[in-house]
């Protein structure tokens, strides 16, 4: 099978990427980024050479550039990580999600349309149910609950999942969704919560803290989500929603603490400040229709994940030092710029 596998050079895609060319040799990855300033090559450079895998540079939104590489490729299977990621850039840029979120995930579906497809599978986020409250742990979310978003950025995935949707019951497209909780672990862009509390307590550095430190986040290692979206891929039904989650509820407090314990790093380097607006207060799913349905089972805990993830900042410190210096976004120049210059298709 050939598989165009969309922002395979961000944090859960190139997880994803590492995971499938390893696990199949027998089927083809297009790993297909635009290299935002999210993108980052380095992660998946030990793929590069592989005899199933490619890299092509371009935009989900560019509905030419997508239709040309579909009449080229004749993928059988779309996997749609690429995405505007992160909340607050969302509440200050909301248009950057709209046009690739939405935009972006509709052009995908109208290629898989008009070229075929066997397989479109959208990665989505249980930010599309909102949140829950914090005196309820016996509340979770499960795939009927209504999405009732609170970010831009919830906001530009529930309309994505809406469109995936309607192109099944319209025009019978084979689509699935699948729906994460929060991801960690290795290759995580140093501007989100464990990644950056990881390298700033390596350089003594204030980490900040939203608000009390109170929000409830369902911590799931990231290898664990590229499990369940590989069974769902091949195994899940077509037009069906799959909750995925490992039952890893923690205060964003307590995870800051567990990691600065790990390193044997002070509390006093905690600083809390003005929280976020709209702040999710609790996200926590119910992952039992995966777990019944397709037998997808989580190998790690938050409790065997997070030392895991810390071994790993601490053995590959120059990937995310060359993030915080800026020095990875010289990658693509530096590989692929004479192929390039060459002709070849980048
Ligand atoms: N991080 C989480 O905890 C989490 C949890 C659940 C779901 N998700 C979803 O998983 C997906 C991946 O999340 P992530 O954390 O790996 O994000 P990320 O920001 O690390 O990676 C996104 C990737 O998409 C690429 N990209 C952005 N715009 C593009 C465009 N227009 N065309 C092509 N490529 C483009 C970026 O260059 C980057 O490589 C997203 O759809 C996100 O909503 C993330």
């Amino acid at each position: 099978m050939k598989f165009i596998v969309t922002g395979g050079a961000g944090f859960i895609g190139g997880n994803f990427m590492h995971y499938m060319v390893n696990k199949y040799p027998e089927d083809q990855f297009i790993n297909l980024d635009l290299l935002t300033y999210a993108g980052n090559l380095e992660t998946v450079a030990p793929l590069e050479g592989k005899p199933n895998y490619r890299f092509v540079r371009g935009d989900i939104a560019d509905r030419k550039f997508i239709f040309d590489l579909f009449a080229r490729e004749k993928p059988d299977v779309v996997v749609n990580f690429a995405a505007e990621s992160h909340v607050d850039r969302s509440i200050t840029d909301p248009e950057a999600f709209v046009r690739t979120n939405v935009c972006g995930t509709t052009t995908l579906l109208d290629a898989c349309r008009t070229y075929g497809i066997k397989r479109y599978h959208q990665v989505s986020t249980d930010e599309v149910y909102g949140d829950l409250p914090l005196d309820r742990p016996d509340l979770f979310f499960t795939e009927t609950t209504p999405l009732h978003t609170s970010s831009p950025y919830s906001a530009s995935k529930a309309s994505a999942d809406l469109f995936v949707l309607a192109y099944h019951r319209t025009y019978g497209l084979p689509v699935s969704i699948s729906r994460c909780s929060n991801n960690y672990g290795p290759y995580h862009f140093p501007e989100k919560l464990i990644p950056l509390v990881i390298s700033r307590a390596l350089a003594d550095e204030k980490i900040p803290v939203y608000g009390t430190g109170a929000n409830v986040r369902d911590w799931l290692y990231v290898t664990d989500h590229c499990s369940a979206i590989d069974l769902v891929v091949r195994k899940g039904l077509e037009g069906e929603v799959y909750n995925i989650g490992g039952h890893n509820e923690r205060t964003n407090l307590d995870v800051v603490k567990t990691i600065l314990r790990s390193l044997n790093k002070p509390e006093s380097l905690i600083e809390f400040v003005k929280d976020r607006p709209g702040h999710d207060r609790r996200y926590a799913m119910d992952p039992t229709k995966i777990e019944t349905e397709l037998g997808w089972k989580p190998e790690y805990t938050f409790d065997t994940g997070i030392p895991k993830t810390i071994e790993w900042y601490l053995s590959n410190r120059e990937w995310w030092e060359h993030i915080v210096s800026g020095e990875y976004q010289k990658y693509f120049d530096k590989m692929y710029s004479k192929r390039l210059a060459e002709g070849e298709n980048a």
